[in-house]
């Protein structure tokens, strides 16, 4: 793709990738990506981002189709994840005199990903960077969905560069929105987007939008997929609703997910009685599920809502099994910090599940009670009551 002039002074130098299929190893890229990256042109020309790595000489070929390497004085990156920032090495390499803009986090990572000597300058909120046709204005916008994320605001033209925030992995050729071809499919990779990205960050894509609620925006360039200009109120409001917290249940009540595996119904036992303990506490919704039975997608988003997650395993060949850890990987590590989780299970051998589950949760964040509860084989009466006693315990830490 050729560069693109999206108004006067302003271009689209990214690259497109329609054949990407796997983003970032984990997210699925049915229709592709592109690499968005922007010219500014004035008194001074100036980059916003520049693209992965692999495609530098697209990128390079579409800024000397407007002006020359040599010509651009800045560069300012939003965000340095290497898909955005894997170029900067090699446009250091042919232009070293480049002026970096970024916030401190951005620095701190860019020096490690390009591995020399650079100019930067870092931005702190409400900073401007002036290039002859006016101002370009700094908002600090962090953990979107990095530290060191922020927006770049030119109020001229009613343009806003969010980097990640408001793309999508969608390859649309005519780079806006006015011309997206599927639109159907557009909007299910902007929701799929939004869930792998920034569904661990809620609070913080609400803060975000907050900063930019009152910006007359006219054109949202992300970093991936379309520009925005027809569907910037819509896109905005999507992404306030998917961050807003359901309200808390009328009853008032906390959420206990018990999510567990069961060969013999051994472990099915110990999960029935601590959902009679949950149930008698009176303060606890109870969830629970054999996970054999039901939607990985459906048992994790219980986990990562759940105040209290139990998580129920029997061993088999020394470990839990397969489906029990494609569900402790789908939890949410950033969300899940200082909740309350436990491990129970039945074995035979050697009951090595317990121990690994409480292993993966305390990494995870949540605050582990005991050793979790283990039973040989069919649970007896005391070992029922321990389960009880168990679950009250991890209950103790729901605050
Ligand atoms: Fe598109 Fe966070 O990188």
């Amino acid at each position: 793709m050729s560069a693109v002039k999206l108004q006067e002074n302003l271009y689209s130098v990214g690259v497109l990738n329609p054949s990407l299929r796997v983003f970032d190893i984990i997210m699925e890229s049915k229709y592709g990506t592109s690499y968005n990256a922007y010219l500014i042109t004035g008194k001074k020309n100036i980059l916003v981002d520049t693209v992965h790595e692999d495609y530098f000489e697209e990128y390079r070929a579409n800024i000397e189709s407007v002006v020359d390497l040599s010509q651009i004085d800045c560069l300012i990156m939003n965000h340095t994840e290497p898909d955005h920032s894997g170029s900067v090495a090699q446009l250091l390499s042919l232009n070293p005199n480049l002026e970096v803009y970024c916030t401190a986090p951005a620095k701190k990572y860019l020096s490690a990903i390009v591995n020399r000597e650079f100019h930067c300058t870092t931005v702190k909120q409400g900073d401007k960077l002036g290039y002859g046709g006016g101002e370009l204005e700094f908002i600090i916008a962090p953990l979107l969905h990095w530290p060191d994320s922020m927006f770049t605001w030119m109020p001229e033209h009613g343009v806003l560069f969010t980097c990640d925030f408001l793309g999508c992995h969608y390859c649309e050729p005519t780079m806006t929105d006015e011309g997206i071809h599927y639109p159907d499919a557009y909007w299910g990779e902007f929701a799929y987007y939004y869930r792998g990205i920034f569904g661990p960050f809620q609070p913080h894509v609400l803060a975000g939008l907050d900063k930019i609620r009152d910006l007359p925006l006219r054109m949202v360039c992300p970093s991936h997929g379309p520009c925005l200009k027809q569907n910037i109120r819509k896109c905005e409001e999507l992404y306030r609703k998917w961050s807003t917290p359901a309200p808390d249940a009328p009853d008032g009540k906390k959420l206990a997910a018990i999510l567990y595996v069961s060969a013999y119904g051994y472990t099915a036992k110990l999960a029935e009685a601590a959902r009679e303990e949950l149930l008698r506490d009176g303060r606890f919704r109870v969830e629970m599920r054999n996970i054999v039975f039901t939607p990985l997608e459906e048992a994790a988003a219980l986990a990562n809502r759940a105040d209290l997650l139990l998580a129920g395993s029997c061993t088999i060949n020394r470990d839990a099994p397969k489906i029990v850890w494609d569900l402790l990987a789908s939890i949410d590590a950033i969300r899940s910090r200082g909740k309350s989780a436990g491990a129970f299970g039945s074995y035979g051998w050697s009951g090595e599940a317990v121990p690994m589950m409480k292993d993966r949760l305390v990494r995870l964040g949540y605050r582990f009670a005991g050793d979790g509860l283990r039973v040989n084989f069919m649970p007896r009466g005391e070992d029922l009551d321990a389960m009880r006693a168990y679950a009250a315990q991890a209950a103790e830490n729901v605050k």
